[in-house]
C-alpha cells in the first residue's frame, strides 16, 4: 500500500466489528472448521477401496478359511462369473442353501441366510474390491490369460474375513501389465492358492508356458483401461 492510500483512520482497516472475530471464530466458525477437518481426515484416511487391509464387517460371519480352505470348495463354485464375465459375482443365497438346508440348520450364525432364503431377499454383502467407473476392469480376460486369483486377492483361503490384499490403484495395475509373465500360471491353476515361484518358473519353461508368455499383451496405453 502506498503512502497516499493510507486509510484516513484506523477504523477503515479494522472496523469495530472485527473485535468480534475471535468470538465468531472460536464460538461458531472454529468448531465447524474443526469438525470439517476431522471429517476430512476421517474420510481420506479411513480404509477404503484402495487401502490395503480394508475389511468391512459382513452381515453373515461367512469364512473363506473354512469353506475355500478347510472344505476345499473351488472359488468358481460360488464366484461363477470369473471366467466368462467382467464381474466375478458374489453367490446368491441359493448357493449357500445347497448345503445349509442340511448342514447346521439351526445355527444362529446362519439365521440371516435362512431369513434371506424364506423371504427371497438377497443378503446385503458389503463390497470390498471396487475400481472407479472411469477405469475398465474385467475378470475374464485375466483368468483366460492365466492370472491367478491370488495375484490380485491374496490368500483368500486363509482369510476368515476378506480384506483388501492389494491397493487396486493404477500403479498396481500397470506394474503387472509391464511384466505380466511374473504372474502367469496354467489356466488349470487359476484358483490354486499357494502357487510357488518355483512352479511358475517350471511352467514358463514348458511349451504351454512359452506360448502363454508370448500371447499376453496387457494394455499400457490410457484408452486400454479408460474407455
Ligand atoms: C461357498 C461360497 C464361496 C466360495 C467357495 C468362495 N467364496 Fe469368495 N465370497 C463368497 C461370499 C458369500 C462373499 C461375500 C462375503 C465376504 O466378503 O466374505 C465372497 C467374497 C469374496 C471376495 C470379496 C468380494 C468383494 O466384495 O470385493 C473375493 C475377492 C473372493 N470372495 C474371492 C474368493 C476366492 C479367490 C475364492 C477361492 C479361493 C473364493 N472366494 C471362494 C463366497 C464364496
Ligand atoms: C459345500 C457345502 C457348503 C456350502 C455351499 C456353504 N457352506 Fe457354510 N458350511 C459348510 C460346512 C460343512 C460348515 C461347517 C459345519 C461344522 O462346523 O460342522 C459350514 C459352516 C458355515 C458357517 C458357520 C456356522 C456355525 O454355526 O459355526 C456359516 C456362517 C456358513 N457356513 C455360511 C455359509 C454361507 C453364507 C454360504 C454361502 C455363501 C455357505 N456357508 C455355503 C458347508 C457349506
Ligand atoms: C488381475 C487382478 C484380478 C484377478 C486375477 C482376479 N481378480 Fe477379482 N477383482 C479384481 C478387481 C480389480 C476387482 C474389483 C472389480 C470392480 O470394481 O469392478 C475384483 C472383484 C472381485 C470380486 C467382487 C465381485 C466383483 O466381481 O466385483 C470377487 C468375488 C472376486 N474379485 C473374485 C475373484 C476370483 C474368485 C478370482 C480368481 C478366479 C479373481 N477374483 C481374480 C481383480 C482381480
Ligand atoms: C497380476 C497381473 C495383473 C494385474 C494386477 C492387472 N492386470 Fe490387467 N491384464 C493382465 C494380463 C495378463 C492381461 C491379459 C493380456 C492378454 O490377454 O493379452 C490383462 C488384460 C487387461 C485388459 C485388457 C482386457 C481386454 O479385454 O482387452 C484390461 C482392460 C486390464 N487388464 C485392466 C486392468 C486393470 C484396470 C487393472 C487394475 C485394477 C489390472 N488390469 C490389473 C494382468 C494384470
Ligand atoms: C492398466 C490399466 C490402466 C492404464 C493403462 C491406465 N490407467 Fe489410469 N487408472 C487406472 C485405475 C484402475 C485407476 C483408478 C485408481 C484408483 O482408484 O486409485 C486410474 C486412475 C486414473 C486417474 C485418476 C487419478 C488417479 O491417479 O487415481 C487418471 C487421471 C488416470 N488414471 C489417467 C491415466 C492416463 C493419462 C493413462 C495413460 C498414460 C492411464 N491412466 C492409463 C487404470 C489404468
Amino acid at each position: 500500500m502506498s503512502e497516499k492510500e493510507t486509510p484516513p483512520n484506523e477504523n477503515w482497516v479494522f472496523p469495530k466489528w472485527h473485535n468480534k472475530i475471535p468470538l465468531i471464530f472460536f464460538g461458531v466458525i472454529g468448531p465447524v472448521v474443526t469438525i470439517t477437518a476431522i471429517a476430512g481426515v476421517w474420510y481420506y484416511f479411513s480404509p477404503k477401496f484402495t487401502d490395503v487391509g480394508y475389511t468391512p464387517e459382513q452381515p453373515v460371519p461367512y469364512s473363506h478359511r473354512l469353506h475355500a480352505g478347510e472344505l476345499g470348495l473351488d472359488c468358481r463354485y460360488c464366484h461363477t462369473g470369473v471366467e466368462k464375465a467382467s464381474s466375478a459375482r458374489v453367490p446368491p443365497t441359493q448357493t449357500c442353501m445347497n448345503c445349509h438346508s442340511q448342514i447346521k440348520t439351526d445355527s444362529p450364525k446362519l439365521r440371516l441366510v435362512r431369513e434371506s432364503w424364506i423371504e427371497n431377499k438377497p443378503i446385503e454383502w458389503v463390497k470390498i474390491h471396487k475400481t472407479p467407473d472411469y477405469a475398465y476392469f474385467e475378470h475374464s480376460a485375466h483368468i483366460q490369460a492365466g492370472v491367478g486369483c491370488e495375484s490380485c486377492h491374496g490368500r483368500i483361503d486363509q482369510m476368515v474375513e476378506v480384506g483388501l490384499a492389494e491397493p487396486l490403484n493404477m500403479g498396481w495395475c500397470l506394474d503387472c501389465h509391464r511384466e505380466p509373465e511374473n504372474h502367469l500360471r496354467p489356466k488349470s491353476e487359476v484358483t490354486t492358492m499357494g502357487y510357488t515361484d518355483a512352479q511358475r518358473t517350471e511352467f514358463l519353461a514348458t511349451a504351454e508356458g512359452k506360448a502363454a508368455k508370448e500371447s499376453v499383451n496387457p494394455p499400457q496405453h490410457c484408452s486400454g483401461c479408460h474407455r
